[in-house]
């Protein structure tokens, strides 16, 4: 159900390259009755996410209200620099790996978090400076944005780079000092290693018209108005007890340089919390390029801020107040995202439209067995096979592929040999067919 009224059918937006607000021409519809927030979020076009431990996945109260309630992940801390580039040029995805895995395998996409950032840098990083810091930058966005290509609704390739009380400039750190084109370079070294995710620049402390968010405005305007590939500005929202009066305003700004706004690590301490989250909710409501809200963890007890209890489940996981308040605030609507807003600017692959996988069974041997699986509506898929215990994968072909032991899912995406793929299961005795648990279109 849609609760937008087009005026006339007619809806009218502007490209995403143009340095203009995309414009929807649509109303306000009835409120509407979801009871999860990721569906409710939805009805709007917009996404709920949360950010995510990997410690956390084999708790199943955390699990069971990640898979109901929300439709987009953050890893919290696993593709971090000092997480995917432990060496210098010796990487490790296990955990973001199975972050990601396991948010498709429950229909979820997932945001990028962060490339490039003054914190959480390896020791081998934080030591280095001038060009050979800029090399290694430069790199490891390569290789991260290549592991993750089509695979991620967007990144956060820089994080927090400008300073508080400085007057909109730059904060201090050793990215800054290898010169002022570090976030350019690091956007047009992401776009051309992923051109598919959007790409977004993150910051807190920017909750409404101040010093520190005007520079990044100015940034943003900057980098559209010279083609640098910029996407998306992440608005954190680690808040205390209130919400700027102009929040709002804040986020509509930035949506009228021609990107898309997100808020994407919120979370609000104080007695007057409830209400707080619902005032930051509809302000994203009614900015039409603000595409959805992420919380930073699930229960109180799932937060970095220790005895704050900042979030929407109690420590037994159980719905508190400003989870009835943001609910309500996202059934209340508000204007769709405009159905272009933050496409990646240019040399995008084709994205969208449907996808659907079914499979039929090829050879069987006395230990294993084919499986070949047939994709339609899209060139660039991405189809999650659940297997049978005690299965396993042996290999596949006209496709890359990723396994998650613990859920039994099998991740594939094209390897350039068209949508007809195939899959060899180590039966261990069980030769039940893998079943679709999903088909996205990248
Ligand atoms: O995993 C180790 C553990 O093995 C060790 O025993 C323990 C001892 O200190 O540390 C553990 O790692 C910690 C990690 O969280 C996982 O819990 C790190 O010390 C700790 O520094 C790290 O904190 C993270 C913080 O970023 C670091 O900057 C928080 O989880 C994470 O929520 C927080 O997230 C940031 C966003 O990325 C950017 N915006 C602000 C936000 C909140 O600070």
């Amino acid at each position: 159900m849609t609760k937008l009224r087009r005026l006339g059918g007619l809806a009218l937006t502007v490209g995403a390259g143009s340095v203009a607000a995309a414009v929807a021409l649509t109303l306000p519809g009835p409120a509407s009755a979801g009871t999860t927030l990721g569906a409710s979020a939805a009805e709007t076009g917009r996404y709920f996410g949360t950010a995510v431990s990997v410690g956390k996945l084999g708790d199943s109260t955390y699990v069971g209200i990640l898979n109901r309630e929300f439709n987009r992940v953050t890893a919290e801390n696993e593709m971090k620099w000092d997480a995917t580039e432990p060496s210098q040029g010796s990487f490790n995805y296990a955990n973001g790996d199975r972050i990601l895995n396991q948010a498709v395998g429950n229909g979820s996409r997932v945001r990028g978090h962060a490339l490039a950032w003054h914190n959480q840098q390896p020791g081998w990083a934080q030591g280095m400076s001038g060009s050979a810091l800029r090399n290694a930058m430069v790199n490891h966005i390569t290789q991260v944005a290549t592991h993750y290509r089509g695979r991620l609704y967007a990144w956060d390739v820089v994080n927090e780079a400008f300073a508080d009380g400085n007057g909109g400039g730059r904060r201090d750190s050793n990215l800054q000092r290898t010169g002022n084109d570090w976030i350019e370079v690091a956007f047009r070294t992401a776009r051309a290693a992923d051109p598919g995710a959007k790409l977004c620049y993150n910051d807190y402390n920017t909750d409404g018209v101040n010093a520190k968010s005007t520079g990044i405005y100015n940034m943003v305007a900057d980098f559209k108005a010279r083609g640098v590939p910029i996407d998306c500005v992440g608005f954190q929202s680690h808040l205390t007890n209130s919400v700027p009066g102009d929040y709002q305003a804040n986020l509509q700004r930035f949506a009228n340089l021609g990107v898309d706004v997100q808020i994407t690590e919120l979370d609000i301490s104080g007695s007057n919390q409830a209400n707080v989250y619902a005032s930051v909710v509809r302000s994203c409501m009614a900015v039409a390029r603000c595409t959805g809200l992420t919380v930073w963890g699930i229960r109180d007890s799932d937060s970095w801020r220790t005895g704050q209890n900042p979030l929407l489940f109690d420590n037994n996981g159980n719905k508190k107040a400003a989870y009835t308040s943001t609910l309500n605030a996202l059934n209340a609507g508000g204007p769709t995202v405009p159905p272009s807003s933050g496409s990646p600017s240019s040399s995008s692959p084709p994205s969208g439209g449907t996808c659907s996988a079914t499979v039929r069974d090829g050879t069987r041997w006395s230990d294993r067995f084919n499986s070949e699986v047939t994709v339609s509506g899209t060139n660039t898929w991405t189809v999650v096979l659940a297997l049978t215990s005690p299965q396993t994968v042996s290999s596949t072909w006209n496709s890359t592929y990723t396994y998650d032991a613990a859920t039994r899912t099998v991740t594939l995406r094209p390897n350039g040999n068209g949508n007809v793929f195939g899959i060899t299961v180590l039966a261990n005795g069980n030769f039940t067919r893998p079943t679709v648990r999903s088909c996205t279109a990248a």
